[in-house]
C-alpha cells in the first residue's frame, strides 16, 4: 500500500517536473525574444515552430544553434523573404529553446 501511495507520488513528481521544465523552455523563447517572429502553429514574421519542428526533425541541434546566432542573411533564405537576425541570446538559451521547439 505504501509502495503504491508512493510510486504514484513520485509519477506525480515526475510529471510535473517534466511540465514545467516545457513551461520554463517556452518562457525562455520569450524571454530571449524567438517568440517575437516564431508562433506555435502559424506562420508569422518566421515560421512555425511545429514546422520548424518537422523540417528540422532529428536535425543537428548544435549546427542550429550556430546558425540562430549567426542570424540569415537574405541570400541565405529557404522559408521566405524575410532575414533572421543574429541572436544576441547566449548560447545555453538558444540550445535550450531550440531543442524545445524540435519536440512540438
Ligand atoms: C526578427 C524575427 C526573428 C526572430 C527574433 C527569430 N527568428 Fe528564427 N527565423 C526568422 C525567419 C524569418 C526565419 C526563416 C528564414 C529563412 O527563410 O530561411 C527563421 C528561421 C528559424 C529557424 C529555421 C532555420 C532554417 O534554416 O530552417 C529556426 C530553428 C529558428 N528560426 C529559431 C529561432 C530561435 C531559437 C530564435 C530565438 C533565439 C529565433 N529564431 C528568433 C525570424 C526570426
Amino acid at each position: 500500500m505504501l509502495i503504491k501511495n508512493l510510486l504514484k507520488v513520485s509519477a506525480f513528481i515526475i510529471t510535473f517536473l517534466a511540465t514545467t521544465n516545457t513551461f520554463a523552455d517556452q518562457a525562455t523563447a520569450m524571454k530571449i525574444g524567438c517568440a517575437g517572429c516564431h508562433q506555435m502553429a502559424v506562420k508569422t514574421v518566421g515560421p512555425a515552430i511545429k514546422d520548424i519542428a518537422k523540417k528540422h526533425n532529428g536535425a543537428n541541434i548544435d549546427d542550429l544553434v550556430k546558425l540562430v546566432k549567426s542570424g540569415k542573411n537574405a541570400d541565405q533564405l529557404t522559408w521566405g523573404t524575410i532575414p533572421m537576425p543574429p541572436s544576441p541570446a547566449p548560447e545555453a538559451d538558444v540550445k535550450k529553446v531550440i531543442s524545445w521547439m524540435l519536440q512540438q
